[in-house]
């Protein structure tokens, strides 16, 4: 039995190396200039780069769409972006290793791996070959298909760093998802429900069965009912994944003295875009400041922009609590690659009001 497994294997490793060695060109969606759906192309000759000693190669499954690569596609972040085009988008990625670079020792050829890139990473996921690093990568657990894997990582890792290591949640804490019905809203309340917290979220009326589902305990419909009359207030930490003035508001209302407030929605990339990155980024580092120190100083509470960053510990507690079905964004629509413009526009225009993952074949 095991030699008939490893035969098989090694057979399939010989495939994937053949394929690759036959070119150092891939199918890719690239981003040639900014704009609608309608500019992306699929092309099928982009090169793709030696390893880096710490890179892997990965042959890939499965991408899902985040709101990042629609941002990313209409211009935001241009200030980074622009000089660097054309660009490949997306960030999240389900597949097979398919090369490792010399000093990479966890993973190897052939086994299933899911991961997610950092925010600036210039070369995306949405292509054959993505490339990560090795601590961006970890097992997919066989219990999960690459389209649900595909879908995890980059939403999971943002509640990860804001709950995990911005506010260091604890047991018994109460916590407070603005925004629970969307992807990172639903990681987060699943991995602060798995730390032993009390969560309540804010949702749309489609949304309230499913975060009560995946462990929130009180679920309030932002369309028909008022947060602040709806909530008890003295919550130990506040994750916005909306961050209009009008949620940062009630969210900061609503801590106790000490608590976190941390919106996803952090001005550095528009203040960048608006001033040049010279003016831009110290700009946005003052208003920042300036933010914390008045609500430290009004509400006695901490205030932070947070963003997704690559965490192996984190992703090593994703890829567990995955495993043990204790973490899954449901995937609403998949469409192959090849149709990545449809794909762009039923996200966009909110046809498909869930997760969107491209299957790569
Ligand atoms: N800072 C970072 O590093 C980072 C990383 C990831 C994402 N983000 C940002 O975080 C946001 C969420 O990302 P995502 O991947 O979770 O997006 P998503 O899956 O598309 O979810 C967005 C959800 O927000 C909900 N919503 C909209 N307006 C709301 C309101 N006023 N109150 C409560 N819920 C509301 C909707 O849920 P209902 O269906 O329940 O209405 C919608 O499904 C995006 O803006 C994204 O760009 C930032």
């Amino acid at each position: 039995m095991w030699s008939l497994t490893a035969a098989h294997r090694t057979s399939a490793l010989r495939r994937l190396l053949r394929s690759l060695s036959s070119s150092t060109a891939s199918r890719a969606v690239v981003l040639p200039r900014f704009g609608g759906p309608e500019v992306l192309e699929v092309r099928n000759d982009v090169s793709v780069p030696d390893l880096k000693p710490r890179e892997v190669l990965v042959r890939a499954r499965a991408v899902s769409i985040n709101p990042l690569d629609l941002r990313m596609r209409s211009g935001y972040g241009r200030s980074i972006f622009e000089p660097l085009l054309p660009l490949i988008l997306g960030r999240d990625v389900s597949g097979e290793v398919a090369a490792v670079g010399a000093s990479v020792s966890s993973l190897s050829v052939g086994q299933e791996v899911f991961g997610a890139l950092h925010p600036t990473a210039l070369r995306g996921t949405y292509s054959d070959y993505a490339i990560l690093a090795e601590d961006e990568l970890t097992l997919k657990p066989p219990s999960v298909t690459h389209v649900e894997a595909s879908a995890i990582p980059f939403a999971a890792l943002t509640a990860w760093r804001a709950l995990m290591s911005t506010a260091r949640i604890n047991e018994g804490q109460r916590i407070l998802v603005i925004g629970g019905g969307g992807a990172v809203g639903l990681a987060a309340i699943q991995l602060a429900a798995a730390a032993g917290c009390n969560v309540s979220t804010t949702c749309g009326s489609q949304s309230i069965e499913r975060v009560l589902s995946v462990g929130a305990e009180q679920a309030i419909d932002y369309t028909t009912e008022d947060i602040e009359l709806a909530i008890k207030p003295q919550f130990d930490a506040v994750l916005d994944t909306i961050g209009m003035p009008e949620t940062e508001r009630v969210g900061i209302n609503l801590l106790k003295k000490g608590g976190h407030y941390m919106t996803l929605q952090g001005e550095a990339a528009a203040l960048a875009d608006r001033y040049g990155l010279t003016f831009g980024i110290p700009a946005a580092t003052a208003m920042l400041l300036k933010k914390q120190i008045q609500y430290r100083y009004s509400h006695g509470i901490e205030y932070w922009w947070t963003y997704m960053r690559a965490d192996a510990e984190g992703l090593d507690q994703i890829r567990r609590l995955s495993e043990a079905g204790k973490l899954k964004i449901p995937v609403e629509k998949t469409f192959p690659i090849t149709q990545v413009r449809e794909a762009h526009e039923a996200k966009e225009k909110r046809v498909v009001p869930g997760k969107v993952v491209l299957e790569i074949d």
